[in-house]
């Protein structure tokens, strides 16, 4: 099972333990790690740093640069507190141009260690019902050319190719 949690300082092990895993933040995609200043620490204060960024982050720019946006975690089980947590997710509410081109709605890692278990392919699957209730109707979700087990994950729910944009494989998923 898999399950999307808000962030939640109280959970800071279990955060830390996930940075740890991820070994650095080149892979966190959809942990919003880009709206700190540096790297984020492993620690109780870090987490709380962390999460009172991404919800200082969560609503749209007032300048139009950047759009209202949901962070997730992504924990196994049905997400209670204990429960690991393998993974980061990130919906945007909508879409700008560098979002259309390249970036697409939702964003998602999970922790190198709990890989090839379908992590991905259920938070994706959650992330679509969440979506729905947003009121999207579809949804781009992109990976990289060469990046097969997104574009598993994305196929695997539906996703439509509708093409290729220097190295981005953008599909679209109906939803609702
Ligand atoms: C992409 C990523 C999220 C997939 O997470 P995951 O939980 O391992 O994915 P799943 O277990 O749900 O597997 C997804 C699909 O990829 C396949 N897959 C898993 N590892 C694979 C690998 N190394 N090579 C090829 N296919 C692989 C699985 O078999 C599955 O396909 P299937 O449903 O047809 O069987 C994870 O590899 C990751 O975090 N990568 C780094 C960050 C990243 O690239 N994020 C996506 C940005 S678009």
């Amino acid at each position: 099972m898999t399950a999307l949690v808000a962030p939640d300082p109280s959970r800071w092990r279990e955060w830390a333990a996930m940075l740890e895993d991820f070994g650095g933040v080149d892979e966190m995609h959809g942990s919003g790690h880009w709206f700190l200043d540096g790297d984020p620490e492993p620690t109780e204060a870090g987490c709380a740093t962390f999460v009172e960024v991404l919800r200082a982050m969560a609503p749209a720019a007032a300048d139009g640069s950047r759009v209202a946006s949901t962070f997730y975690w992504i924990a196994e089980g049905d997400g209670v507190p204990g429960e690991e947590l393998v993974g980061f997710l990130n919906t945007r509410h909508e879409l700008n141009e560098f979002l259309l081109e390249q970036g697409g709605h939702i964003g998602y890692s999970v922790r190198p260690s709990r890989r090839g278990e379908g992590h991905a392919g259920r938070a994706l699957d959650r992330a679509l019902t969440e979506a729905a209730v947003l009121g999207l109707r579809r949804v781009l979700v992109t990976c990289d050319d060469d990046n097969e087990p997104s574009a598993r994950t994305i196929e695997r729910n539906g996703g439509v190719l509708e093409d290729v944009r220097g190295d981005k494989r953008r599909y679209w998923i109906s939803v609702g």
